[in-house]
């Protein structure tokens, strides 16, 4: 039996062996060991702009790292390199080490290099590894771009690097992961003719030893960085304003873009400085650098990027023309200048470690960049307008099972890229807005400015962000207890969003409150068992506190229905309501007493019962979801809409007009009068509110105003409204259509191809042919799409197709999503790209 206890001894041995061995290769991971830490890097890069053919750059980089744990290979990050072996140097205390063997892993984007000895712990290294490649065409890595001279029609070519998220890897050699930062110290070579560019200064600059006209500048060193925020340009682009900043180090600002944009490039060249000074008194932590240069690069993979020091950004989200481009895409620009720079504490100072966290950079930019428009642009309006906006696609997309939390496990870089959503950037701004009314302004700051001292040029997991706010909360005596982190895990790691259902005892004065997930039926599965902290907050019309936003009363998970004796007993016959300011992102059911209650109060009174304007958009969008899972009535949610006359704010209107709109978009043939006609009806107090479409168009108006009116009209005349359509034809046939008004040209376009004749369609298609305006073209082809006749709008897609110019064909598919949009000739339109696809 020895013998046989012996062979157990083995076999169970061996099946460790073999579990290990499983375990290794089913964990088969995209993150780089464990086990490497880069401390700095030396990076070279010679960049050669000599023509089309000539676009390429060649460098090298020596790498400090140390080691945590023996290991026989290094393995980080390269794509598209060439790498010649033979150069490669491996130095350490000991001496130079022997390469055995390099490799590309392809799929996973590293480059491994195997060693003939094990690397010691808490040693230090110094890898050195030259490099070359062409400069990327597709605007990531280090990529080229061109623009060409208005007079000479010469093409002046330029270099910059996009390294966000994954990117870095493609420029050359790192551990090209978020949370291995390290200090850099870039020199560039290029031709002397160009300008240099990198995220510090340059601190001195020599000739090329072999190559005339070139030269080598060597840039101030840069303090812990993530590889993902490095850097660095080549480019003849104009400097165009130069000023400095009111923070705390003078941070002097230079916007640089290429000649014949300048002019329209002084807003933003301006704001930014204004924009970093707000955003470092709102922090309270210093901006680190004393430069700041603003790159308008004619092409860009995304809007902007925040690179420290060196923010490039989408050429026409720099540049704005008054004349020519709508007030409202002023706005838009104006917050991606506010989120960059508040990027520079969520993102740049304070990392997060894995991009699974994502949204601790992005939710805190969104939501801080709408702040700093509300502070530095207050007639705007422009937060609650975003956040209404943001609350709207929120609430109808994330009603689907199919929906995915914020924070969520992503490896490779196809899944790292698909976290760039739209959806994590507004829900994880709707989160950081849920903890900052649920805190108060007090805690909220106090959290918010610990986190950024403690975790600066360092990264973090969420955890690191609710322990900050946990110890601002228990610092504060006044605030009730809290638990941040089991609260706030129950929003960022789930999809989806909970639906409270409140049922008053009348006689009482006691209601129950049960929470379950809103979920739309998908064809698949439409149960879950989610569930959620849920801070309650009444507001009731004796009292109609909508600033009040802490929690009274918490709906957890150990009890998701409760009942409660509100503080201050409402009486039977005045409305209660929760959610005030819809601070946290669920929808509320009422019992039918109350629903009937809120409608008169938004219907009888002036102020709408002091009901907030966040709420009156809201309730009508909870109740005509509601009405579409038969929870409530359409009697019901109709009778809400009943108020809308006496409705003079924007967020309500957009709200209700979208939900209808959808609503609209699923009848049938014969129903679609119906609708037309309701919708008319509707939108008349709307229009009638605002001045006439022909007064407007000269009329210099505010923000506010542009919103709102541009919504009326569009509504108008695209239900058909009589005055409205009558108006845009007649300011179609009296401005030259280049000179129509820009904040109005659009709709005008629409209106008078919706409803205009061959004629009209024939001469604004010639109009297409022959303006050279992009604006304009943009607007021209939308208005295009208008049309309701499939055999005129037929030849000119036909055309867009087959046009050489690769300008003209990407008009198909603006004309064609505005078919899509509108649904008159959408089955035609569908089949036409799938003909031609
Ligand atoms: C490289 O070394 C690390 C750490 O020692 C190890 O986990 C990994 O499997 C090795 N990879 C290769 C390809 O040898
Ligand atoms: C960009 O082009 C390179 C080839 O030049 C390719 O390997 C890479 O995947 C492309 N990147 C993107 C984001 O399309
Ligand atoms: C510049 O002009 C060249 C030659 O006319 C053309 O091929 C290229 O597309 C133009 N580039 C830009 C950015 O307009
Ligand atoms: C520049 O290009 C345009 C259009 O291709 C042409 O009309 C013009 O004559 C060119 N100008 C010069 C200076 O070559
Ligand atoms: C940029 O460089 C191009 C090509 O060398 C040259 O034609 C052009 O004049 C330069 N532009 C500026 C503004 O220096
Ligand atoms: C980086 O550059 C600074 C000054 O430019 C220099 O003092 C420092 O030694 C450099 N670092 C390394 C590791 O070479
Ligand atoms: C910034 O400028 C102010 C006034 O111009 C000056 O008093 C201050 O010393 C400067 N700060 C730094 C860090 O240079
Ligand atoms: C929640 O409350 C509503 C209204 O009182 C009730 O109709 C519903 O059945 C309850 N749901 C659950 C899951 O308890
Ligand atoms: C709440 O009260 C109702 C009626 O008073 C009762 O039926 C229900 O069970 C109570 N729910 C809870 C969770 O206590
Ligand atoms: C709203 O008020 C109007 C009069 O202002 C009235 O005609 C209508 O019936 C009211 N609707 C509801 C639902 O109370
Ligand atoms: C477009 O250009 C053609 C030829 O240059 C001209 O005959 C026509 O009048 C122009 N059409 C419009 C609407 O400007
Ligand atoms: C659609 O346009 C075609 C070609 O322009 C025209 O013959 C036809 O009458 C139009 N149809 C309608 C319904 O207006
Ligand atoms: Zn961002």
């Amino acid at each position: 039996l020895i013998g046989l206890q012996y062979n157990m001894e083995v076999s169970r041995m061996f099946l460790l062996l073999l579990m290990a061995v499983g375990v290794l290769s089913l964990y088969d991971s995209f993150r780089l060991p464990d086990v490497y830490r880069p401390e700095h890097y030396e990076l070279r890069v010679l960049t050669h702009l000599n023509g089309p053919d000539q676009l390429r750059f060649e460098g090298q980089v020596k790498i400090h790292f140390r080691v945590l744990d023996h290991t026989s290979n290094i393995t980080l990050h390269a794509k598209n390199l060439s790498i010649d072996q033979t150069q490669i140097i491996l130095n350490s205390r000991g001496g130079n080490n022997c390469i055995i063997s390099t490799d590309f892993i392809e799929d996973k984007e590293f480059f491994i290099l195997q060693l003939c000895e094990l690397l010691q712990p808490d040693e230090h290294y110094e890898l050195s590894i030259p490099f070359e490649s062409s400069l990327s065409s597709n605007d990531t890595g280090y990529y080229w771009s061109s623009f060409n001279d208005t007079q000479t029609n010469e093409t002046s070519y330029l270099a910059v690097t996009q390294f966000s998220p994954t990117f870095a890897r493609f420029a050359f050699p790192c551990f090209d992961e978020p949370h291995l930062k390290a200090t850099f110290n870039i020199t560039l070579g290029y031709h002397e003719k160009y300008t240099g560019q990198s995220n510090t200064p340059i601190s001195k600059c020599e000739k090329h030893a072999t190559l005339a006209n070139y030269i080598w500048c060597k840039h101030e060193p840069l303090f812990r960085t993530s590889t993902y925020l490095v850097a660095y340009a080549v480019h003849n682009l104009t400097s165009a304003d130069m000023q400095s900043s009111d923070t705390d180090y003078n941070v002097t600002f230079t916007s640089w873009m290429q000649p014949k944009v300048v002019d329209e490039g002084h807003f933003f060249a301006n704001f930014a400085p204004k924009v970093l000074a707000y955003l470092e008194k709102l922090m309270m932590f210093s901006f680190p650098l004393r430069k700041v240069d603003q790159l308008a690069v004619p092409t860009h993979k995304f809007f902007a990027m925040e690179n420290w020091g060196l923010v490039t950004y989408k050429q026409n989200r720099f540049t704005h023309n008054d004349d020519e481009e709508l007030l409202e895409s002023k706005e838009s620009k104006a917050s991606t200048v506010g989120h960059e720079y508040s990027h520079q504490w969520f993102g740049n100072l304070v990392t997060m470690s894995w991009w699974n966290d994502l949204w601790l950079k992005e939710g805190p930019s969104t939501y801080f960049g709408y702040a700093t428009l509300d502070a530095l642009m207050p007639d705007w309006g422009t937060g609650e307008r975003y956040i209404a906006q943001d609350l709207a696609i929120f609430f109808r997309q994330d009603a689907f099972n199919s929906s995915i939390a914020i924070s969520r496990d992503v490896e490779d870089s196809a899944s790292i890229m698909k976290q760039f959503s739209d959806y994590v950037y507004k829900k994880g701004s709707l989160t950081v807005r849920m903890l900052h009314k649920l805190l108060g302004d007090d805690v909220f700051f106090s959290g918010i400015r610990s986190y950024v001292q403690r975790y600066a040029y360092s990264s973090v997991s969420q955890s690191d962000l609710w322990q900050a706010m946990q110890e601002a909360v228990d610092a504060n005596a006044s605030m009730p207890d809290v638990r941040v982190a089991t609260v706030m895990d129950t929003w960022t790691q789930q999809a989806g969003y909970p639906l409270v259902s409140v049922t008053r005892d009348y006689s009482t004065a006691s209601v129950s409150v049960n929470q379950t997930q809103f979920l739309l039926p998908n064809g698949v599965e439409d149960y879950s068992d989610n569930c959620w902290w849920i801070p309650l907050t009444f507001v009731t019309q004796q009292q109609a506190n909508f600033d009040e936003t802490q929690a009274q009363f918490w709906l957890d998970c150990s009890n998701s229905s409760r009942n409660i004796t509100l503080l201050k007993r409402p009486s039977p016959d005045e409305w209660i309501m929760l959610n005030p300011q819809v601070n946290t992102i669920y929808r509320v059911n009422y019992d039918q007493k109350n629903w009937r209650m809120i409608i008169q109060a938004l219907n009888s009174t002036e102020h709408f019962g002091d009901i907030h304007v966040l709420n009156r958009a809201q309730l009508m969008d909870d109740l005509m979801a509601l009405a579409w899972m038969n929870l409530q009535s359409y009697e019901l949610a109709f009778s809400m809409l009943e108020y809308l006359p006496h409705e003079h704010h924007y967020v309500p209107w957009k709200r209700i007009l979208e939900v209808l709109g959808k609503h609209g978009d699923l009848l049938r043939e014969a129903q679609i009068p119906i609708f037309r006609d309701f919708m008319q009806k509707l939108v008349a107090p709307l229009y009638q509110r605002c001045p006439s479409l022909s007064s407007m168009t000269t009329a210099t108006t505010s923000m506010q105003e542009v919103c709102l009116c541009r919504l009326a009209y569009a509504q108008a005349c695209r239900y058909g409204l009589e005055s409205c359509i009558t108006e845009a034809l007649r300011l179609i046939s009296e401005y030259d259509v280049e000179k129509m008004p820009a904040n109005y040209r659009d709709i005008v376009y629409c209106a008078s191809i919706d409803l205009g004749d061959e004629q009209q369609f024939q001469l604004m298609r010639q109009r297409f042919h022959n303006s050279t305006n992009e604006a304009i073209l943009d607007d021209l082809a939308t208005g295009l799409g208008c049309s309701r006749n499939f055999t005129r709008l037929q030849p000119l897609l036909d055309f867009l197709l087959t046009d050489a110019a690769p300008t003209i064909s990407t008009y198909y598919m603006q004309v064609v999503s505005s078919a899509m949009r509108r649904k008159h000739v959408a089955l035609e339109t569908t089949n036409h790209i799938l003909q031609h696809a």
